[in-house]
């Protein structure tokens, strides 16, 4: 295999300088460089924070520490080099993630990504904003194990010239079901017209990152998220870990000031070493909730007695009725309505034909959820 960066990246992008600043190389003094309010911010709550201030373009940081964390975990063999904060490339979410190496790597109007249903809806979204084609090739859903058909991605994608990008969610979601690594590493070690994209925003929750493989394979691009394991959705950080030529293209691309000083305030609060011990206890804790939820929501009628899909992230994907949409309609209206607890339904997915994704709560939530769902499903089956 000849991977080279430069036949896959839109020339344009490619090629571009990155935005500078005068700050990149004068970062104190009387700063009259970035037209900035003088003053401070308006309210007197605010008075003193610095955000009158552009915040950091670079994050090295907090880069740093990320790749740390993350080379430590790793328990993958054979890699020439760890992750450093070269390998990084920052975002508001990893939905701009998505959307960034969708850009960078596919040409309105005429290339494609593949994504292999049931997957998150986003990439998608994100072809059509991008005007950017969408190939399918589903998961293996026969066998409930919803993992990937090396052979049949590749047989696609090696006959489609076209197809720039293969996103991959590993856990899945809705399916829950971390991809084998080796079938991953197939699809790397064959595949060199394009990058293969491993959405890993439930990674915490099973372990086993393929971020350091980034250094071992130069077509492969991992996504994760603060959203998650991290319990910060609402600062909005998503993290992308690639060869250091495609980190710099990412970073070339993404607007400057794309991380709020409030966000990468946070976020680095998010990375210390206590914060990280919490992260991974309450991901056990989270493990041992979905344990329970399994026993008690299987255990009713008309739940079915396998949950679908795997148990590697922070939620279950349960069959009702063997796959009563009908039903399962109903319970999810029903439970948002007149219970008030608000879980997914999921029924149109491929080879998730009655099916409702339930995030696992605090178990006091747990508690109330599964009460609720036994009350309202005997209402609905009663007669
Ligand atoms: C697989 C997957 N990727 C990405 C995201 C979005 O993450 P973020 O909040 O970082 O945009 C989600 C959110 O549900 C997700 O399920």
């Amino acid at each position: 295999m000849t991977f080279d960066l430069q036949k896959i990246v839109r020339p344009k992008i490619y090629n571009l300088e990155p935005y500078r600043c005068a700050r990149d190389d004068f970062k104190e003094g009387v700063l009259l460089d970035a037209n900035e309010n003088p003053h401070g911010p308006t309210h007197s709550d605010l008075k003193g924070s610095g955000l009158n201030r552009y915040p950091d373009p670079h994050q090295i940081e907090f880069k740093s520490a990320m790749a740390e964390f993350r080379n430590a975990e790793s328990k993958h063999e054979g890699i020439p080099s760890k992750l450093t904060a070269e390998n990084l490339c920052l975002a508001v979410g990893s939905d701009e993630s998505i959307d960034a190496v969708i850009r960078a790597c596919c040409v309105p109007g005429k290339e494609k990504i593949m994504v292999l249903p049931p997957t998150y809806s986003m990439y998608s979204v994100c072809a059509d904003i991008n005007d950017v084609g969408v190939i399918k090739c589903p998961l293996i859903a026969d066998d409930n194990s919803f993992q990937v058909d090396p052979d049949a991605v590749l047989q696609i994608a090696k006959n489609d010239p076209l197809i720039k990008l293969i996103f991959i969610t590993s856990p899945g979601n809705p399916t829950g079901a971390k991809i084998e690594t080796p079938r991953i590493e197939k699809i790397l070690q064959n595949w060199d017209q394009g990058l293969v994209v491993v959405d890993e925003a439930y990674i915490d929750f099973c372990g086993g990152s393929t971020a350091p493989l980034v250094n071992k394979y130069p077509n492969l691009c991992v996504l994760q998220t603060l959203s998650k394991s991290f319990g910060l959705a609402g600062i909005r950080m998503g993290i992308t870990y690639s060869c250091k030529e495609m980190a710099r293209v990412l970073n070339a691309m993404k607007a400057p000031y794309n991380i709020s000083s409030l966000t990468s305030q946070y976020a680095l609060k998010a990375i210390h070493q206590d914060s990280l011990k919490v992260m991974l206890h309450l991901a056990e804790v989270n493990r041992k909730e979905r344990a329970r939820l399994i026993k008690e929501l299987t255990a009713l009628e008309y739940v079915n007695k396998e949950p679908v899909g795997g148990l590697d992230a922070n939620f279950i994907l349960l069959r009702i009725n063997d796959g009563d949409n009908d039903l399962a309609k109903k319970l999810y209206y029903k439970l948002a309505t007149e219970s008030g607890v608000v879980v997914r339904f999921r029924g149109n997915e491929v080879g998730c034909a009655g099916c409702l994704r339930i995030t696992v709560g605090t178990p006091q939530e747990n508690d109330t959820l599964v009460k609720e769902l036994s009350k309202v499903l005997k209402e609905l089956t009663s007669n």
